[in-house]
């Protein structure tokens, strides 16, 4: 038997090469199509972050007006797929979404077209139903009607006013804006590889964001905004922090929103969302959630010496919680602001496709002689 290396986890695995986005995981680096993240965090929208990651480059205006006009043109679901959702509301948010995406294939007209140009236009169809999907469900299991989305509006804003009912301020819509810039791409996570997986078997796009979204929901990877803001709950005061960090620590369990397969340093999406979760924290008269997840982080620094330090995920539940988001729905968000990472690798993996299928090393027994069940017993 040859010698076999086996990299459990795939950890420091290369299996191809990128130009969607940079990681320094040794600097907490990252940057979407050359751009760093820190410059589109602050200057940049989502809508135009998505044309980046989409088309390569920044659009110029006449390319952006494109896209937010595509956009728009999106923000329904077809009748079967609102109805779809009403018969899964009670679901968790992220089977339900998950659940109307692969439904929103049954009406997709270019749905097994896997050229470039339908990839596209699906995925940015994607994401646009995506956020109606999502707004619509909370809604629906409310026993609300669902709000129609106002074309003026970013996505950012229309998520927020499709969600509550009422139009978001300037400063609640940046911030949520900069949230799905910072979630929309990030190399081959492990939500990621299973949409390129999916799409290197030549599956379409709605069938390898479908992978993408069942994959994400899991607590190790999207599912950890929620958990923070479930720890941040059970913990209940600043002063509570060290020792719930403790004994979380000595039971061998994870602090939810730290540590990180790549970033073994700290994550730089996690400090845009520090700042935006103090001052909506001061401005909503709830400080204290910075002040409790600022005593965690404190608790948690001696590990930054083993490449523990926060992730995206640390700061993001505090800072959905204080725009009245319901906890369940964060995942959903995640995964809104990712679409346009995961049809960007889509593409690629299309572009020059080889099946991914990696092996497994046999430890099992060899060559047992069949047993009739007669003679079993
Ligand atoms: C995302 O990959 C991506 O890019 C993902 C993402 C994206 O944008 O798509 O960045 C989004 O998923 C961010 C991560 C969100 N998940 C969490 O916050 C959950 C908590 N984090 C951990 O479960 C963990 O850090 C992982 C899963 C994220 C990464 O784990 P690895 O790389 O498999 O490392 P490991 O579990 O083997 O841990 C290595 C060591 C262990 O100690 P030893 O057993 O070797 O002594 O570090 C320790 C772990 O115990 N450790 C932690 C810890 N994370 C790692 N100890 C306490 N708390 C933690 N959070």
């Amino acid at each position: 038997m040859t010698d076999i290396v086996l990299k459990k986890g795939l950890k420091d695995v290369y299996f191809d090469t990128t130009e969607t986005s940079y990681i320094d995981g040794s600097v907490g680096k990252l940057l979407y199509r050359g751009y760093n993240i820190h410059d589109l965090a602050e200057k940049s929208t989502f809508e135009e972050t998505m044309y980046l990651l989409l088309h390569g480059e920044l659009p110029t205006t006449k390319q952006l007006e494109s896209i937010k006009g595509q956009l728009a043109d999106s923000l329904s679901l077809p009748e079967p797929v609102q109805e779809i959702i009403g018969h899964v509301k009670n679901a968790h948010p992220m089977d339900v979404l998950r659940t109307a995406v692969s439904a929103l294939s049954s009406t997709d007209p270019e749905v097994s077209d896997n050229s470039e140009a339908a990839t596209l236009r699906k995925g940015v169809r994607l994401t646009a139903q995506s956020l109606v999907a999502i707004t619509s469900h909370n809604r629906i299991r409310d026993g609300k009607t669902p709000i129609s989305a106002d074309p003026s509006l970013s996505l950012a804003g229309n998520f927020l006013y499709t969600l509550h009912g009422e139009r978001p301020t300037k400063e609640e819509t940046e911030l949520m804006d900069k949230d799905f810039i910072l979630h929309a791409e990030h190399g081959s996570n492990a939500s990621a590889f299973g949409a390129r997986v999916a799409a290197s078997t030549l599956a379409d796009v709605h069938a390898s964001i479908t992978a993408g979204l069942g994959i994400l929901k899991g607590p190790l990877h999207g599912g950890a905004a929620e958990a923070v803001m479930k720890m941040s709950q059970d913990i209940g005061d600043e002063a509570n922090a060290g020792a719930y960090i403790k004994e979380k620590i000595s039971a061998g369990g994870r602090v939810m929103g730290f540590g990180h397969r790549v970033y073994k340093a700290e994550d730089p999406r996690a400090r845009h969302l520090r700042e935006g979760c103090r001052q909506l924290g001061e401005k909503k008269g709830q400080p204290k959630w910075f002040r409790i997840l600022s005593a965690v982080a404190e608790e948690m620094k001696p590990y930054g010496s083993k490449g523990i330090h926060v992730n995206v995920d640390f700061w993001s539940g505090a800072v959905y919680h204080l725009l009245g988001i319901p906890e369940d729905l964060f995942i959903p968000i995640f995964a809104l602001g990712r679409v346009p990472g995961w049809t960007a690798q889509v593409l690629e993996q299309f572009a020059d496709n080889i099946l991914l299928r990696p092996l497994l090393q046999y430890d099992g027994p060899m060559d047992l002689e069949y047993i009739p069940l007669e003679k079993r017993g």
